[in-house]
């Protein structure tokens, strides 16, 4: 709860919440390599995993258990206005906590060694809600890095940070890599690279029934609209289709995702 000594209540103006909300444009983002996470579930993962919190926005009377675990890690903690939180939220509706945070991206040779057992790697995928969706979807099954290929969303978008859902800081996230060099890197580490593609010349279901994909795989997804172009599929170990049973032309990108991971985390696990 804000206290007597907790100091004022800051507005838009005040140079610490001005500087924090242009953070909302990438430009500023890259300068600063600085984030805004929104939301008690991205702010809660962001203090546990001592993801380097640099400052703590937060509405009057809200999340008090949050601005406690802030206050214990000497992150600085700032009271704000309806208007100033408003500015450093990407949402219709304020969830009434923001950490700024330090970029967390490692490099490709970082997120090789050692290799993952399962990964995702995404070619030109432009929207941030799908993204961060695929970016959970991979972290609750278990991935251990996902590559935002060049061309694709910023990682650090505040629609992608909160459709992730905190996972942002879990699986090791690469920002930017070249998908060739990617792929190229991954196949070298031992990695079968597998590219999720409804024109596929295998199934998932005869991957699955074969064995294949309990060796350590990395998936490949395709832009929302165009999917992947034929010279980048051809990177891959195989080109995998989801059997459509029905009418549906392709399944959603984050759909798909879901299916393709957990297809590899079932049969890693089994
Ligand atoms: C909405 S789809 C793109 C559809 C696009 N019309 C195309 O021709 O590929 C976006 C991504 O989701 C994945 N995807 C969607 N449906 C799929 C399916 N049936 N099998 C495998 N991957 C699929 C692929 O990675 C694809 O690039």
């Amino acid at each position: 709860v804000r206290r007597p000594g907790d100091g004022p209540l800051h507005t838009e103006r005040t140079p610490r919440v001005a500087a924090a909300r242009r953070l909302t444009r990438r430009r500023c983002r890259d300068d600063e390599r600085l984030f805004l996470a929104e939301g008690p579930q991205a702010v809660r993962e962001a203090l546990a995993t001592g993801a380097g919190v640099r400052a703590l926005f937060v509405s009057p009377e809200r999340h008090d258990d949050l601005v406690a675990a802030a206050r214990d890690a000497g992150v600085p903690v700032s009271y704000v206005d309806d208007t100033a939180m408003a500015g450093l939220s990407e949402t219709v509706t304020p969830q009434g906590i923001v950490a700024v945070c330090g970029f967390l991206d490692v490099t490709v040779s970082d997120a090789l060694a050692p290799p993952p057992r399962l990964a995702a790697v995404l070619y030109e995928i432009n929207d941030p809600g799908n993204a961060g969706t695929v970016l959970r979807t991979a972290d609750a099954a278990g991935a251990s890095a996902v590559v935002f290929g060049e061309g694709s969303v910023d990682p650090y978008n505040g629609k992608c940070v909160r459709a992730s859902a905190g996972s942002l800081f879990h699986p090791a996230v690469v920002r930017g890599g070249d998908v060739p060099t990617v792929l190229a890197g991954l196949r070298a580490a031992g990695v079968r690279v597998l590219a999720a593609d409804g024109a596929g010349e295998t199934d998932l279901d005869a991957e699955l029934d074969a064995g294949r994909l309990a060796a350590p795989t990395a998936w490949l997804f395709g832009n929302e609209a165009r999917g992947l172009p034929a010279d980048v599929a051809a990177l891959a170990d195989a080109r995998v289709r989801i059997p459509i049973h029905g009418g549906a032309e392709s399944l959603n990108l984050a759909a798909a995702a879901a299916v393709c991971l957990y297809a590899s985390a079932r049969a890693q696990r089994g």
